[in-house]
């Protein structure tokens, strides 16, 4: 199956879960639940649920139990892109190809949106029905992994040194600091909570984080690249707009070719890491070489 067609799949497979998994906008508070509907479904390529559904797979993993975990990394994932986009933050008005949360409710909503996402994703990885087939140690590791990926040492960290660099002069170390952060460590908490559902030994485990480390970091400085040569009806998002913010960005740093072969380095020694894995870990690759290759 060419990776195309599994990123399709996996993303409609998604789809159905976060449908199942989201409150209905017929109950109440309403406008809370559609705000979260709203941004949740506008669009979306669940690259973190897929990379840990991928990652599950390369170490034999077979059934849906992973499903609902998959699902609380999206959450996560959506809530980040809700508050990024805030006039107190990047002040974006679209998003996934839509206006983005605050232009539509209200930057009140739009942040309690984004609360209540990420709540609600821990709430759905700690479900009776969904922990009931998962050892209880794998359990608190997956919800510890996921954690640490989204705060203060993962992605609020990245955001907090990303915003306080605007316009400053920073070393290329904070650059690349503030990538794995913001973005890198969610990615790798996705391939690595596909590692825990699955059984991963030791190695297998070193290998995936190395393959996140890798393709985490790299999918941060595409998009870089994109923001500066990408198409906004690709994308659903403005682009251009992280100069005009002066962020402190791959081309900016070493401009966009530079970057490019940058990307493609990190996107190799991800590749090499997965070199322990038989093809039950192409997924995997694919996933890898689409990072590079996107247009959206
Ligand atoms: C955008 O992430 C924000 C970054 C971390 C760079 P994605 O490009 O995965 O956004 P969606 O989920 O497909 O909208
Ligand atoms: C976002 O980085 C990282 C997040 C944690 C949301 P960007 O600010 O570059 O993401 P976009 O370009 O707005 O999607
Ligand atoms: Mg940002
Ligand atoms: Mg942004
Ligand atoms: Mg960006």
């Amino acid at each position: 199956m060419d990776i195309r067609d599994y990123l399709r799949e996996k993303r409609l497979q998604m789809d159905a879960a976060l449908e199942r998994f989201l409150p209905p906008e017929t109950e109440y508070p309403f406008s809370l639940y559609r705000a979260m509907r709203y941004s949740v479904f506008a669009g979306g390529k669940r690259l973190r649920p897929i990379l840990a559904i991928a990652a599950y797979e390369a170490v034999g993993g077979t059934d849906d139990k992973i499903i609902p975990y998959a699902c609380a990394l999206e959450m996560v994932h959506t809530y980040s892109l809700i508050h990024d986009d805030l006039p107190a933050m990047d002040d974006d008005d679209y998003r996934r190809g839509k206006p983005s949360s605050h232009r539509v409710f209200g930057e009140a909503l739009a942040i309690l949106t984004g609360d209540a996402l990420l709540t609600e994703a821990f709430g759905l990885m700690t479900r009776s029905e969904f922990v009931e087939g998962v050892e209880r140690d794998v359990v608190i590791q997956v919800i510890n992994e996921v954690s640490g990926a989204a705060g203060v040492q993962g992605m609020v960290g990245g955001q907090v040194v990303d915003i306080e660099s605007e316009g400053k002069e920073v070393d290329f170390a904070t650059v690349q600091w503030i990538h794995l952060h913001k973005t890198g460590a969610l990615i790798i908490a996705s391939v690595r909570m596909g590692g825990w559902l699955g059984g991963a030994g030791k190695k297998e485990m070193a290998a995936l984080t190395r393959y996140g480390e890798g393709i985490g970091l790299a999918f941060q400085i595409v998009d870089d690249i994109l923001d500066v040569e990408g198409n906004e009806a690709d994308l659903g998002k403005k682009v251009g707009v992280d100069q005009k913010r002066r962020k402190v960005t791959y081309p900016a740093f070493i401009g966009v070719e530079t970057s490019r072969t940058k990307a493609i380095e990190l996107m190799e020694s991800g590749l090499s890491a997965l070199e322990i894995f038989d093809h039950k870990a192409d997924r995997l690759r694919g996933i890898a070489r689409f990072i590079l290759e996107r247009r959206y």
